[in-house]
């Protein structure tokens, strides 16, 4: 059975990003896909240290928190939905601290350490419109440390303040299926 892993990086009883994630995964759940969900904001992550123990030694981080549970997955999903709300202009800081433990996911030469085409998908969401022009590139960045580990961006959704939620949802729905 293939695999998708959800981080959430939002766990607001009304988040809309929680919204459209849940509609994501009834999809993949459809199209056959387990799913592992992770909440951020419910797990133990230390901030990377620096060390570079895992560039020097080909391993992953070596610091024992909750990121132990979900490397384990992440090195045997098929997929990975990422959800964050944007905070201050930013993705939001639990959501920056998991990205940065990461970094091990590479080899010192820049390739990647995963050994499967993981498929990414990300949910963001903001109170500006959904086309205030100068989130993308934030979202982008964010994208780029995982495409950067040979991961394929398939789904990309900005929710604004101004968004049809249920339009959002039924998108996420499509996407979670055809994933
Ligand atoms: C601390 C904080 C900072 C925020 N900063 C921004 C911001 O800079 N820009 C923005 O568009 N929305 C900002 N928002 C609004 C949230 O991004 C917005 O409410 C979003 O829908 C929350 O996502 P959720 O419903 O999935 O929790 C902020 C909200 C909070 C609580």
């Amino acid at each position: 059975m293939k695999k998708l892993i959800a981080v959430l990086g939002s766990s607001r009883p009304d988040s809309v990003s929680m919204k459209a994630a849940m509609e994501f995964i009834r999809g993949a759940k459809e199209a056959g896909y387990e799913t592992v969900i992770f909440k951020a904001n419910e797990m133990d992550i230390k901030g990377c240290v620096g060390c570079g123990s895992c560039r020097k030694n080909g391993t992953d981080c070596v610091i024992q928190d909750d990121m132990q549970k979900y490397y384990k997955e992440l090195h045997d999903c098929d997929a990975l939905l990422l959800t964050a709300p944007n905070y201050y202009s930013q993705v939001a800081g639990p959501m920056i601290t998991f990205m940065n433990r990461h970094y091990c996911m590479s080899n010192p030469d820049k390739t990647t350490r995963l050994e499967k085409n993981i498929k990414l998908a990300a949910i963001y969401s903001q109170g500006a419109p959904e086309s205030f022009p100068k989130y993308p590139a934030v979202y982008d960045w964010y994208n780029g440390t995982f495409t950067s580990k040979g991961m394929t961006l398939c789904y990309n959704q900005i929710i604004g303040g101004d968004s049809d939620i249920e339009k959002v949802c039924q998108n996420a729905y499509n996407a979670g299926k055809s994933l």
